[in-house]
């Protein structure tokens, strides 16, 4: 848990921190967020999130709120001031506040900035990728633009309490033609034979930090790329499947919808690539 949280240009206490109750991120989730990982003691890929951060602001026309360089400075100070050797910061940018109207006022508010930090057992994670986990596949009903990283997550949230609900670990959104979208909270991904298969980037998912640094690392190790939609019933046929997000890194699925994938454990690419993907972030 965070014990100081950044709102607004001050270091506060968590237990107290707090923005204004017409700020158009409470009410209308007119805001965007990041999340990235901190291991030991590093904050991760800072740079390629920042500037997600910025193409969402921008899609939003929410101005920045302060260069990347600033922003960096105050990420690092709340990891320095909550002793976060390993976990996540979250950082948030909403519109402002405004006495409540549907229409945004142009130019006269500021945006609000909320950092707060969380400490995580990334040994759990590595635990959990020895056993992999179980999702369930969902009609999509998320808004049209989920590759902006805006805070509305209401589907998402459904999706994953319907999926918990069902046994299941976490939910995969599927379009109306069949063809998997990405998870409640990262991208998807099957294996074929010995070819990665991921949905190719368009408005209908989020560019995953972890998504484009996995298949930087796949094509340094040779391995073969698809970047393409695929079913549920491919998926349901593939050799392997797995998710990537800043959370839970490559994290192996071996079921879907209640049935095994390959032969219900971790396949051997997958734990290849979770190999891999450790080595990248280590070193
Ligand atoms: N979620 N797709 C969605 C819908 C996501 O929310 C996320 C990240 C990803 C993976 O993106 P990345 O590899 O950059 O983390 C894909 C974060 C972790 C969250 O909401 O907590």
């Amino acid at each position: 848990m965070s014990r100081i949280a950044y709102v607004n240009g001050s270091y506060v206490h968590h237990a107290s921190a707090a923005v204004h109750v017409e700020d158009r991120g409470y009410q209308f989730a007119d805001a965007v967020y990041e999340v990235v990982a901190v291991l030991n003691g590093k904050i991760l890929d800072m740079e390629p999130h920042l500037a997600r951060l910025s193409r969402s602001l921008q899609s939003l026309q929410i101005a920045m709120p302060m260069s990347d360089k600033a922003l960096s400075v105050v990420l690092n100070e709340v990891k320095r001031q909550n002793r976060l050797r390993n976990g996540i910061l979250y950082f948030q940018v909403s519109r402002g506040v405004a006495a409540r109207e549907h229409g945004f006022p142009d130019g006269s508010i500021s945006p609000s900035v909320v950092v707060t930090a969380k400490r995580l057992n990334f040994d759990a994670i590595k635990e959990k990728q020895k056993t992999g986990i179980s999702v369930k596949t969902m009609v999509e009903t998320r808004w049209a633009r989920p590759d902006i990283k805006t805070v509305c997550l209401l589907a998402n949230v459904l999706a994953k309490a319907e999926a918990n609900k069902g046994g299941a670990t976490d939910a995969w959104f599927v379009d109306h033609n069949g063809m998997v979208t990405e998870g409640t909270a990262n991208n998807a991904w099957i294996i074929k034979g010995s070819t990665l298969i991921t949905r190719e980037l368009s408005n209908d998912i989020l560019a995953g930090i972890t998504r484009s640094s996995l298949l930087e690392v796949a094509e340094k190790e040779g391995l073969k790329i698809e970047e393409r939609s695929f079913s549920v019933a491919e998926a349901k046929a593939a050799d392997e499947a797995f998710i990537t997000s800043t959370t839970n890194f490559v994290m192996p699925v071996v079921s879907i919808d209640g049935q095994k994938i390959g032969d219900g454990k971790p396949g051997s690419i997958c734990q290849k690539l979770i190999k891999f993907y450790w080595n990248y972030l280590e070193n």
